[in-house]
């Protein structure tokens, strides 16, 4: 039987040789350096980390971003970033077993949904994520920012208001690096 076990440390807690370690497995992922990105999300990333035999294999993250959708209240949101396997464990239910872990803490900590922007929209699908269908746009100082190109796809939680419209245009504040 294969036992992965999780650990669930906040930004302030990685000690560098853990920051080092998440940096090597999602640079091998997304085959390009991560350190910048992991630089943007550290001051208030919270990260799941699974390990098999004492190595990472599985790696997800979520900082608190305010979604809003038109007309409604923001939304306090965990949006998901840099969810990642090791090449050479991909395909093995590690990623999902992360994302569900994901799903379970947010719930936990109180969150009124998920967010992500996905690379791969049906990974995410099998796991209950809904493509959000309406428009979306950032919210700016000089108004509201079309982001006509991107996607992304929210998960319901028990906090999720039950007659969330998914069609319904959808903005969030800006933020430096990916605006989604
Ligand atoms: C995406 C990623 C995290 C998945 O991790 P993983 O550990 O391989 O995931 P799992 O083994 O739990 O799941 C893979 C499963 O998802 C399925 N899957 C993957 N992409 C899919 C897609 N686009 N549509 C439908 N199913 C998909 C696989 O067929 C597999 O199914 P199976 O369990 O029935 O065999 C991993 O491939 C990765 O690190 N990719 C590079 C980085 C990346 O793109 N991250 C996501 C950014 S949003």
């Amino acid at each position: 039987m294969t036992i992965i076990l999780f650990s669930v440390l906040d930004a302030k807690s990685l000690d560098a040789s853990q920051r080092a370690e998440i940096i090597r497995l999602c640079s091998a992922a997304y085959a390009e350096d991560f350190t910048p990105f992991l630089e943007l999300l550290l001051p208030t990333s919270v990260h799941v980390l699974a390990r098999l035999d004492g190595e990472l294999v599985s790696h997800a993250a979520w900082v608190t971003r305010w979604l809003q959708p038109h007309g409604r209240a923001t939304l306090r949101t965990a949006y998901v970033e840099a969810v990642a396997t090791a090449p050479a464990h991909q395909g093995r239910g590690f990623g999902s077993a992360v994302m569900r872990k994901v799903a379970e803490l947010i719930d936990d900590y109180g969150y009124d949904i998920g967010g992500l922007s996905p690379a791969n929209v049906g990974f995410y699908e099998r796991l209950g994520w809904e493509l959000w269908q309406g428009p979306l746009f950032i919210r700016t100082e000089h108004g509201l920012l079309p982001t006509p190109d991107e996607q992304v796809m929210i998960l319901r939680l028990a906090r999720t208001p039950s007659d969330l419209d998914i069609r319904a245009p959808l903005s969030a504040e800006w933020r430096p690096g990916e605006l989604w």
